[in-house]
């Protein structure tokens, strides 16, 4: 267990747990304020990711901006974001089981020094993983479900969006749905 950011991002930086470390450009530690009450999981890096070293800088990532913009969250001030897995998946695939299980004990330590109200899982790969195995986007979007001790939501991954805009109004009542829990329930997001 990490009691500080230093250690843990410098030895997260040297991973090879994974055949994944192989084929990176950079690793995706993550991105934004370490001492949020909101993170938001996507599922892993993109070519434009592995090659900035941030997540969400492509097209989906432009569009998550505009959704956090539109409930006053900004991704360099009051929230947390990280992926299932910090290294690039050949080809865009989706992240497999395996290499999740290698990476998750990254997300966790982010998770143990970040101590989140609430995580936001951007899509079916990180809700199936930390909500439920048989999560479905499309059915339990916006839903919050406790677990230990964190409020859990699913909403619509931003490149599903992109190819598919008519879930884009339902997304947006995820957002506002999240702004009215994070009201109810953090201290500080909207006084940062
Ligand atoms: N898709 C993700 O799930 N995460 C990123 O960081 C970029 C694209």
């Amino acid at each position: 267990m990490y009691k500080d950011w230093e250690s843990l991002k410098k030895d997260c930086s040297a991973c090879r747990r994974c055949a994944l470390a192989d084929t990176r450009t950079n690793l995706v530690f993550g991105v934004g304020n370490e001492q949020a009450e909101v993170m938001f999981i996507g599922e892993g890096p993109g070519y434009n990711e592995d090659m900035q070293g941030e997540p969400f800088v492509g097209r989906g990532g432009q569009l998550l901006d505009k959704y956090l913009e539109h409930i006053n969250l900004d991704r360099h001030k009051n929230i947390y974001i990280a992926n299932m897995v910090k290294c690039r998946p050949p080809e865009n695939r989706d992240p497999s089981e395996e290499e999740q299980d290698c990476c998750i004990e990254w997300l966790r330590e982010q998770t143990r020094l970040i101590r989140p109200k609430i995580m936001v899982c951007l899509g079916r790969i990180s809700a199936k993983r930390l909500i439920s195995k048989d999560f479905k986007v499309t059915v339990q979007h916006g839903q919050f479900i406790e677990k230990g001790g964190i409020l859990f939501m699913g909403t619509f991954h931003p490149a599903a969006l992109l190819r598919n805009p008519n879930n884009k109004p339902a997304a947006l009542e995820d957002f506002l749905a999240l702004q009215e829990k994070i009201k109810e329930v953090c201290k500080h997001t909207y006084e940062i």
